[in-house]
């Protein structure tokens, strides 16, 4: 399974915060921010860098610096949008992409109500973010909108993440590595990941 658990101290101990039920919106908020930057700094530990002359005030030297496909971002919408600025604040030159879907009632299945992506989509790197994977489906139909338009190189940034899911989307995408906070049990008979933090918008926006 191409799944990566970041089980850095401080992003357990600010993930527990979190998934407590009297936590907050504005805790919430600010905790998925600090954990976003700190998940981005792990995930692009492997961004290749290339060798650049510099002149100090002291001497110059060889140093290094990024190189390789920029990077774009994509939050699902809404809870995604939770993940946005810890990213961009830790890659400022980030391309900001977004997707929205719905779930059909009858089918179930997720469809595209909106997208917005950079332009030369085919030459970057992507990161899709998303705090919740739960059944894996609206994460599917983004990597495939996303390589449907020429990405090759896609990861997944997630927070909490249910097993059923992992799998689908390693089925349906082996290419795709996906970062997560925590592994849980499952998911319930509504979708919703236990233990979970509930409905991550809603605790994010206030709208519960
Ligand atoms: N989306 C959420 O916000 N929470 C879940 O537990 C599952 C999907």
């Amino acid at each position: 399974m191409n799944v990566k658990v970041i089980d850095h101290p401080l992003i357990q101990h600010k993930l527990s915060i979190m998934r407590n039920v009297n936590t907050g919106t504005k805790e919430f908020r600010e905790l998925l921010d600090e954990i976003s930057m700190l998940m981005a700094f792990e995930i692009t530990r492997d961004l290749p860098l290339e060798e650049v002359e510099i002149e100090t005030p002291v001497a110059k030297c060889t140093c290094k610096m990024l190189s390789g496909k920029k990077l774009g971002i994509i939050p699902v919408l809404r809870a995604g949008l939770g993940m946005t600025n810890g990213v961009v604040k830790l890659i400022p030159a980030v391309k900001v992409g977004h997707i929205g879907l719905y779930r059909d009632p009858k089918t179930l299945l997720p469809v595209e109500y909106y997208s917005k992506l950079p332009s030369d989509v085919a030459e970057r790197d992507f990161i899709i973010i998303d705090p919740m994977l739960a059944t894996g489906n609206s994460l599917i139909a983004s990597i495939d909108i996303l390589k449907g338009k020429g990405a090759k190189n896609i990861k997944l940034m997630c927070l909490v993440a249910a097993p059923e899911g992992i799998k689908l989307i390693n089925d349906a995408h082996p290419d795709v590595d996906i970062y997560v906070a925590s592994v849980d049990e499952r998911l319930d008979d509504h979708s919703y990941i236990v233990p979970g933090l509930g409905d991550a918008g809603d605790r994010l926006f206030g709208t519960k």
